[in-house]
């Protein structure tokens, strides 16, 4: 609750309060908003970990899980990890996102300096958080190796075991389940092994290790997964391309970088959804890892119901998230080359408009 109020109370300042409070309580109020989207995170996180690696509940007489232990609940195995990746994957849409606005801006006019700031900023966040990343995703693959390795299997696609190891690690290919094989397969020998195991010979447990109703959806777990990762990798092909523009000073005046920098970014938001495609659609056929099957856990509603609250549900979603997109999309389309020239400054505060009132005013006033 406290973390949903941060956020919600200060995004309004942020986003609607420029006029109304200084400019050092909007600053302060946009880090309100990112304590506060923080906190969400840690909490929404920990309850999508326990689902994924459940510890430290017991079961009452009425077949309920009931927390036992509620460090070991919070903190479930997995916690840490998908947090980190999870903040990790928000920080670095974040980035993408400013950056692409940048570009657009520098591409109209190389010399804007809010447009260079922005972009620098956002490439220098991108060299920071995307191998960063790449590690901590790495580490959330061997912590879901332990505890979900049917998941795994079908991240990796194998639907067969490797008992001495020597696991090849399938970039391509169309997963068969029904023949349980993966056809027209690009393949690097050992190297999926490497990977999980960091060793040649350890052994590895495919598909064929679990009964075949407790296989997730194979194709669309291996090809969320590829998408995510791929994504991923150019993220910090985007990053060093842009670093070496800019140790070489050209990092405003390259435009295929920026045209680059423009179409990655709406990556992130690609990457974030395949990436919680692979966690939930391989979490299948459980709710709750190993002890509640999703079968079990559909509500005795009747379809009708549950239709009618979809469809309110797209019909509300649909119309907020519109406008939100159509408002967020006008603001990135304003040049931020907007800035007071100290001849304009003393009629403003004779008038009683704060600098960064006047600023607000002229950004949306278009000037
Ligand atoms: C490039 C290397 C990457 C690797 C090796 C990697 C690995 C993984 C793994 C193993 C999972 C967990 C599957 C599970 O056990 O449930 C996962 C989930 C996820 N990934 Fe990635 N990932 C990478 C890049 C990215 C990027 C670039 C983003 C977003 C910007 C991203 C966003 C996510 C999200 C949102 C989830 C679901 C969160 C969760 O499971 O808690 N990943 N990733």
């Amino acid at each position: 609750m406290s973390a949903f109020f941060l956020e919600a109370g200060f995004l309004g300042v942020a986003l609607f309060g420029r006029d109304k409070v200084g400019p050092v309580l909007h600053f302060m109020a946009t880090l309100m908003v990112a304590v506060g989207t923080f906190a969400s995170a840690f909490w929404i996180i920990s309850v999508n970990a326990w689902m994924q690696t459940p510890t430290g509940h017991g079961i009452n007489e009425a077949g309920q899980f009931v927390p036992l232990d509620w460090w070991a609940v919070i903190f479930n195995p997995s916690f840490l990890h998908r947090f980190a990746h999870m903040v990790l994957a928000a920080y670095l849409t974040t980035a993408l996102v400013v950056g692409a606005v940048g570009a657009r801006h520098l591409l109209r006019d190389r010399a804007n300096p809010a447009a260079r700031r922005m972009f620098a900023m956002a490439m220098g966040m991108l060299a920071v958080t995307a191998p960063i990343q790449i590690f901590a995703g790495d580490s959330l693959g061997i912590n879901t190796l332990a505890h979900q390795p049917a998941k795994i299997a079908a991240m990796e696609g194998h639907y067969v075991s490797y008992p001495q190891g020597h696991a090849p690690l399938i970039l391509f290919g169309l997963p068969d389940s029904e023949a349980a094989t993966v056809r027209y397969t690009v393949e690097v020998p050992d190297l999926s092994s490497l990977i999980l195991t960091h060793d040649l010979t350890s052994p590895l447990t495919g598909l064929d290790a679990f009964p075949r109703d407790h296989w997730p959806n194979v194709p669309i777990v291996f090809w969320a997964f590829r998408v995510m990762v791929g994504l991923g990798f150019a993220m910090l092909g985007l990053a060093v391309w842009a670093g070496v523009l800019r140790l070489r000073g050209r990092l405003y005046d390259a435009p295929w970088l920026l045209r680059a920098a423009m179409a990655m970014g709406p990556s992130g938001f690609v990457a974030v959804l395949t990436g919680w495609i692979v966690a939930e659609v391989g979490r299948q056929p459980w709710t709750v890892y190993g002890l509640l099957s999703t079968a079990q856990s559909v509500s005795p509603v009747a379809a009708p119901a549950v239709a009618t609250s979809l469809m309110v549900f797209i019909a509300v979603y649909a119309v907020i998230f519109g406008a939100g997109m159509t408002y967020l999309l006008r603001l990135m389309d304003r040049s931020p080359e907007v800035g007071i020239a100290m001849a304009e400054l003393g009629p403003m505060r004779a008038a009683g408009v704060t600098p960064a009132a006047g600023l607000h005013n002229k950004f949306f006033a278009g000037e």
